[in-house]
């Protein structure tokens, strides 16, 4: 047997095939100069399995693959048929969805009722959704003068690079995939090299369901090797990135070289408005899921909690009497575990590091701001759900993405100050609003510089509605009818009925 997939037990005793290989043209392969990644267990440390990490050799034929796809079978299939495979790839993915979860708990560290019950769930609906898109694209006719029949057609852009993080590895690749492939595109996918192994196990489904070879093809890789790749490629049409603003703007870049279309998903520092005039009680629930949910690794985390000064002690003490309760740290394949490690040493050493800054800044520690040791035998990526109060908004902590389990509280006195505090950021990815008065939230709703609001809620985000940013958030927009968008051109057809020339 080759090293292109090993037999694994799962620390929850699940046991599964693990593929290890590059997913090109529906078959397994391995990288061009025999490179890997090795995958860590964020809970204890320890090495999972390695994997292929493909060079912009393996780039290259991947990009092959899915030009040929593209312009043979998956672009002259019928759009009913399409969508039958994404239906059966839904499917798949619900009936797969234990071992498919086991892995995300187990490489990502998010506990596994979340990756059961949301990524997973998340990850079936959102194909499932798209399917229902495939024959339901259409263009216009457009009325001029009686000389002129016009029209649009909806073509897909082409192949499309596609660079995914690992928060929400199979959920982020679903996002993706959904749109791109119920509009007819082709795809070149990389994981996140911090999770490289779910997508993997999804690769095979592809095959299973019955998809064309070179529709979809998945690499793992290192960003700076084969997703730069991706994004210089000369032959990708289009390139799709979730990640940290920074990247993306290296991505913008790069991607200028063909011209590619892009759409780009990046960072964010999303406020979350406390009235006193809300219910504080779902206010503080809600704020608690907002910035706690997935151990703070979220791009649209509510992490600027800003208070009305007349309700700011109250609200204080109520919201760490929840974090308390509710967030409880530890091994995330144990049922009451709401809280794992952070994916990563170097994120784990970023939140502590913010930590310190935030000490040093001055802002009051309020609970948390510390590694949290005790699970297990003290190892793992553990840090204690941080909150800091009485944060100015010149400090650090307020200004930068820390994407952990860190929020910061701030008062403000009116509704005026809330919104000048609230869109003090180069940020515009989400934003909550907690009020009872309709008009204000309303009226708030608009003015706040953001590509999601929510109305006494936080990050219940959903398939259905588009999802996007502005400002250094990102460009363009993902999920929703929205999200076909992004992967369709319009092409204009003038037909002269006449002869008056
Ligand atoms: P990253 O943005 O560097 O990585 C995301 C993806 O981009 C990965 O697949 C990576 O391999 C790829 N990539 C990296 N450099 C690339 C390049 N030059 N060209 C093409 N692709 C490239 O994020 P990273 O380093 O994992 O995390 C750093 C910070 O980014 C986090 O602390 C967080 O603030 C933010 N982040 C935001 C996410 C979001 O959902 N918006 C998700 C992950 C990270
Ligand atoms: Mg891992």
């Amino acid at each position: 047997m080759s090293d292109l997939s090993v037999e694994l037990t799962a620390p929850n005793g699940k046991k599964y095939t693990q593929p290890t290989g590059l997913f090109i043209n529906n078959e397994w392969v391995a990288s061009s100069k025999g490179n890997k990644i090795t995958s860590i267990n964020p809970t204890d440390e320890t090495e999972i399995v390695s994997v292929h990490a493909a060079e912009p050799e393996d780039v290259d034929k991947a990009v092959a693959a899915a030009r040929a796809a593209f312009k043979g079978p998956w672009r002259d299939m019928a759009s009913t048929e399409r969508g039958d495979l994404m239906y059966k790839l839904s499917q798949l993915v619900e009936q797969n969805k234990e071992v498919l979860a086991t892995i995300e708990t187990w490489d990502n560290g998010k506990p596994y009722s979340v990756a059961l019950n949301e990524d997973l769930a998340e990850v079936a609906g959102c194909l499932k959704y798209y399917a229902g898109y495939a024959d339901k694209i259409h263009g216009q006719v457009i009325d001029t003068t009686p000389a002129k029949l016009a029209y649009t057609i909806r073509e897909p852009i082409g192949v499309c690079g596609q660079i995914i993080p690992w928060n929400y590895p199979l959920a982020m690749a679903a996002w993706k995939l959904g749109p791109a492939l119920a509009c007819g595109n082709t795809i070149v996918m990389k994981a996140a090299e911090q999770t490289p192994l779910s997508i993997l196990v999804f690769a095979n489904l592809i095959k299973e369901a019955g998809f064309p070879p070179g529709v979809v093809n998945i690499l793992n890789g290192h960003g700076r090797v084969a997703g730069a790749a991706i994004a210089q490629h000369m032959d990708i049409d289009k390139v799709a990135f979730t990640g940290s603003t920074a990247t993306g703007k290296e991505i913008m870049k790069s991607a200028a070289i063909n011209m590619k279309n892009i759409t780009l998903e990046t960072g964010g520092k999303s406020p979350l408005l406390v009235f006193d005039d809300a219910d504080l009680d779902q206010a503080v629930k809600w704020s608690h899921v907002g910035i706690m949910s997935n151990m703070g690794q979220i791009c649209t985390a509510t992490s600027r909690i800003l208070v009305q000064e007349t309700i700011y002690d109250k609200f204080v003490s109520t919201f760490k009497k929840q974090v308390q309760e509710v967030s409880k740290v530890g091994d995330p394949f144990k049922d009451e575990t709401f809280h794992g490690p952070q994916i990563t040493k170097a994120q784990y050493d970023r939140v502590l590091s913010y930590i310190e800054t935030g000490k040093s800044e001055g802002a009051e520690l309020l609970m948390g701001g510390e590694a949290y040791k005790n699970v297990g035998e003290g190892k793992g990526f553990f840090v204690s759900p941080t909150v800091f109060t009485n944060v100015k908004s010149s400090m650090r902590v307020f200004r930068e993405e820390v994407f952990g389990p860190f929020a910061v509280i701030v008062s403000f006195k009116d509704e005026e100050e809330a919104l000048e505090k609230a869109n003090d950021t180069t940020y515009g990815l989400g934003s909550a609003i907690f009020t009872k008065d309709i008009v204000k939230a309303h009226r708030l709703a608009r003015k706040i510089e953001a590509g999601m609001v929510w109305i006494n809620s936080s990050n219940d985000s959903d398939f259905r509605i588009p999802f996007g940013g502005v400002k250094q958030s990102g460009i363009g927009r993902e999920l929703g009818e929205a999200g076909l968008e992004a992967y369709t051109n319009k092409k204009a057809v003038h037909v002269n009925l006449g002869t008056w020339l």
